[in-house]
């Protein structure tokens, strides 16, 4: 990958989070099995609220084309442009509910988000870079798949190689060679208030 997409962070951060990035450019080299074995694993050992592990994921690889393009056309159009050229797709699904008692399961989704984030360093750890999408077609996940009522498909991930962004179409180059940017810690993390930065984030 290109250095420039690095993470600049303010604060010294794990390396895994500086090298993780969500590109458009992909190459077509597979993806091991093994690999993506590892990468579902470490999905699978993320914390859920009472262990339920509410994240489910739809996969498909690039060799068995039928699988692929069809898994693909449950993407929105701006995403398919993209995405048709990665090895590997796979929807995140979240369960809404306990398995336990059939209560609604307030924090599925962010379950699926933390289960993804995992799978998402693990797969850096590799080499690896996925990138996530909201842009999905959730009825077409549902009926292509048979999705129950109380699962819920959520994003896609696109899982492969970062590539050079020169092959990519013109208006998804500026992407992946901007600057990354994120917001300063004093906009998110309060201390006495609303909108007040906590003394961690700025020491007098
Ligand atoms: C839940 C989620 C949904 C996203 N949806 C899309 C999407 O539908 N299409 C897209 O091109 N990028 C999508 N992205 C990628 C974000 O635009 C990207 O993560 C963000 O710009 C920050 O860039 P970075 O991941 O390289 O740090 C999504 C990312 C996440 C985590």
């Amino acid at each position: 990958m290109s250095s420039s997409q690095h993470a600049r962070p303010d604060h010294p951060i794990h390396d895994l989070m500086v090298r993780r990035w969500s590109p458009y450019a992909f190459s077509d080299k597979l993806v091991p099995a093994a690999d993506l074995r590892s990468v579902f694993e470490a999905a699978r050992w993320a914390a859920s609220s009472y262990n339920e592990q509410p994240w489910r994921y739809i996969v498909a690889t690039k060799d068995d084309s039928a699988a692929f393009n069809r898994l693909l056309a449950c993407l929105v159009e701006a995403n398919q442009e993209w995405a048709k050229d990665v090895p590997v797709l796979a929807i995140g699904c979240t369960h809404l509910k306990f398995s336990r008692n059939g209560k609604p399961n307030g924090v599925a989704i962010h379950d699926l988000g933390l289960a993804s984030a995992q799978l998402t360093l693990e797969a850096t750890s590799r080499g690896l870079v996925v990138h996530q999408m909201a842009g999905i077609l959730p009825d077409k996940v549902r009926l292509q798949y048979h999705v129950p009522e109380d699962v819920q498909p959520l994003t896609a991930l696109a899982i492969g190689y970062a590539a050079d962004p020169a092959n990519l179409p013109e208006k998804y180059r500026p992407r992946d060679t901007t600057p990354r940017s994120r917001n300063p810690l004093s906009s998110f993390v309060f201390g006495s208030d609303w909108g007040s930065p906590a003394p961690i984030v700025s020491p007098s």
